[in-house]
């Protein structure tokens, strides 16, 4: 498979839609980055890298973090995790509150922001220093002990994160949250601020195409059903209520963030990350979602 032709060939047909779409709005920090930019990276298992555009540029990854929390949690509790939060997709807008009432205060899933602030909840009760565990998670998964938390996007999300305190307080009132709401909330925050490129994206969430393994290093973080779980959610889950879309459209597992950032999973084979800030209507990015696409119907190679 010749990527650089098929990367080349991506990056001219996205090129339309470079730029459109709304870049995040509601995290002021986010606002501000230019809506031009689009790069894209393949990692394979072998160990190849691959990219084009502004593939080398760190953005905020935002909600693709959600699934290195959902690692985490998912080996610090196993089976027990599911009591705390489903696994169904929610059909509703990832900040959304309706279903936390009468589903009482169980999220539909990991993914979601009620979801994830559950997961932060369990990495605080959990874990001595979560936020330096995380950390240090992505920065062996990725192979870049130089990856850190963006403290301008953690500190205007911050004073803008209405919502996700409103999550967490009504869970709180179930005893699904069981720590301080400020305290999960810095977690979550913190996860959602790191900074990274799509290079380093790709290549970290490697050990979920190579099941639960990762690949250069051999070191386990997951088992194979373990790994099949997380993959199955971000195929189910990954994108919100634009996931049935992305699973017809692209036929990978896939995790998006509002930053703009989309990681895809093709188990056995590689990972590829895609930016570009301008976001649809469900706050997923547009030109991302186009060039992912594409990178299954020109390659051919799906998981269907
Ligand atoms: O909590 C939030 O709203 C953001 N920190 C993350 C949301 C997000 O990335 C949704 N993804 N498309």
């Amino acid at each position: 498979m010749n990527y650089d032709n098929i990367l080349r060939e991506i990056y001219e047909e996205v090129s339309p839609l470079v730029g459109k779409g709304k870049v995040a709005q509601y995290i002021p920090a986010l606002a501000a980055v230019p809506p031009d930019k689009f790069g894209m990276a393949i990692c394979t298992l072998g160990g190849e890298i691959h990219s084009i555009g502004d593939a080398k540029e760190n953005f905020s990854i935002q909600s693709v973090s959600k699934i290195y929390a959902l690692t985490l949690a998912f080996k610090l509790l196993g089976e027990k995790l599911w009591e705390r939060v489903g696994k169904e997709p929610s059909g509703n807008p990832f900040n959304s509150l309706v279903q936390l009432e009468y589903e009482r205060g169980i999220p539909r899933n990991p993914l979601i922001n009620a979801g994830s602030l559950v997961l932060a909840d369990i990495l605080l009760s959990e874990l001595q220093d979560p936020k330096k565990t995380i950390i240090e998670f992505v920065r062996k998964t990725a192979h870049n002990p130089a990856i850190n938390y963006d403290n301008a996007v953690i500190a205007s999300e911050k004073i803008t994160g209405h919502r996700n305190f409103a999550l967490a307080y009504f869970m709180h009132s179930f005893n699904n949250i069981r720590n301080p709401v400020d305290d999960v909330l810095d977690v979550y925050l913190h996860h959602c601020g790191i900074s990274m490129n799509c290079i380093e994206l790709a290549r970290s969430f490697l050990f979920l195409a190579n099941h639960g393994v990762i690949p250069d290093t051999g070191e386990y973080v997951l088992s194979k059903s373990e790994a099949k779980r997380i993959n199955a959610l971000m195929l189910t889950c990954g994108l919100y209520d634009e996931s049935g879309d992305f699973a017809f459209r692209v036929g990978l597992p896939g995790k998006s963030g509002v930053g703009g950032g989309i990681v895809a999973v093709l188990p056995e084979k590689l990972g590829v990350a895609v930016w570009g800030p301008g976001l649809g209507m469900y706050g997923n990015s547009l030109a991302g979602i186009k060039a992912l696409e594409l990178f299954t119907t020109l390659t051919g190679i799906s998981i269907f």
